[in-house]
């Protein structure tokens, strides 16, 4: 049989995806081209490899049968790179990474301070909410993945690195901001200003509710935690947030942390990857770095 790599990655990504046309746009060309290969692989196969049933794509017995070859053969291929990277020891290329938005308070600070150390790491970021970055966790797309609370799975390694500090924000004037501890139930009346469902932050909020038996009607849902906390400090109302993101404001005293009963929550932030992940030398040694200098890199212990 004659195979080529981008074929089967090809391959992968239409089984994966159950869709031409969602593989042509994560691999970045046109979806006749990804039909051509898929079709020449069928020629060489002799048999079909998906079925297509309404608008989703299923792999044929002979599909499944490519499909783990597939599987077996790029992650080869990876672990190849990764052992080849080693054998020269040197500390360059790519470092792939899903993120939770509320790490843009923490994450740039530690990549800044590592690539002072290895200027020729290629990190490639993105941030997003928590369930998406779950979502690339199990699809094995990143080196690893950073988030406030790592998913009870016994296939995903974790490793707790900073403190995640967790308070009720409010502007500097709020009629609660000298009041000592503030109950759950007092604290329900305020008007609330909440993140989206999939976030971290709102997750946390949630769980703290059920725990105290409180129900309460959100004054308005926001996107991120910087539109939360710009609202916050319009007045507009109070919230749950990491307290690595109003780090300025309460320096300039704009927003104040309240003292709620069982506040502030003590959390960790926890970087993750799939049991099974070989990591690549660049990704081993980020997470050594994070793992051993973010305190004193980020410094402050918020309280
Ligand atoms: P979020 O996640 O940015 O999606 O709210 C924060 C977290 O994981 O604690």
């Amino acid at each position: 049989m004659h195979l080529t790599l981008q074929q089967l990655r090809l391959f992968e990504a239409v089984a994966r995806l159950g869709s031409y046309t969602q593989a042509a746009k994560e691999l970045f060309i046109t979806q006749p081209a990804v039909s051509i290969q898929i079709k020449r692989l069928e020629d060489q196969a002799g048999l079909p490899l998906f079925e297509h049933v309404g608008k989703k794509t299923f792999p044929t017995t002979a599909g499944k049968m490519m499909y783990d070859a597939s599987l077996d053969i790029l992650n080869r291929v990876e672990d190849l790179k990764i052992s080849i990277e080693e054998l020269k020891g040197t500390v360059k290329g790519t470092l792939q990474m899903s993120v939770v938005t509320t790490s843009k308070y923490f994450i740039p600070n530690l990549l800044g301070a590592f690539l002072q150390q290895y200027p020729d790491v290629e990190p490639k970021l993105k941030f997003t909410n928590r369930a998406r970055v779950i979502e690339r966790l199990m699809n094995n797309d990143d080196d690893f993945v950073v988030m406030g609370q790592a998913p009870e799975d016994d296939n995903l390694e974790s490793y707790p690195f900073l403190n995640n500090i967790i308070g009720i924000v409010a502007p500097a004037d709020h009629p609660l901001t000298n009041k000592k501890n503030i109950t759950i139930e007092e604290l329900a009346k305020q008007r609330f200003l909440i993140r989206e469902i999939g976030s971290g932050t709102r997750y946390v909020f949630d769980q703290l509710l059920k725990e105290h038996g409180v129900k309460i009607e959100p004054y308005m849902e926001l996107g991120s935690s910087e539109a939360i906390k710009q609202a916050v400090m319009a007045g507009l109302g109070i919230a749950v947030l990491s307290l690595h993101s109003v780090q300025l404001e309460r320096d300039v005293n704009k927003l104040t942390v309240l003292d709620v009963e069982g506040f502030p929550l003590k959390r960790r932030w926890y970087a993750v990857h799939l049991k099974g992940r070989k990591l690549s030398l660049v990704a081993r040694t980020f997470l050594d770095f994070i793992l051993e200098e973010s305190h004193r890199i980020m410094g402050v212990e918020y309280d």
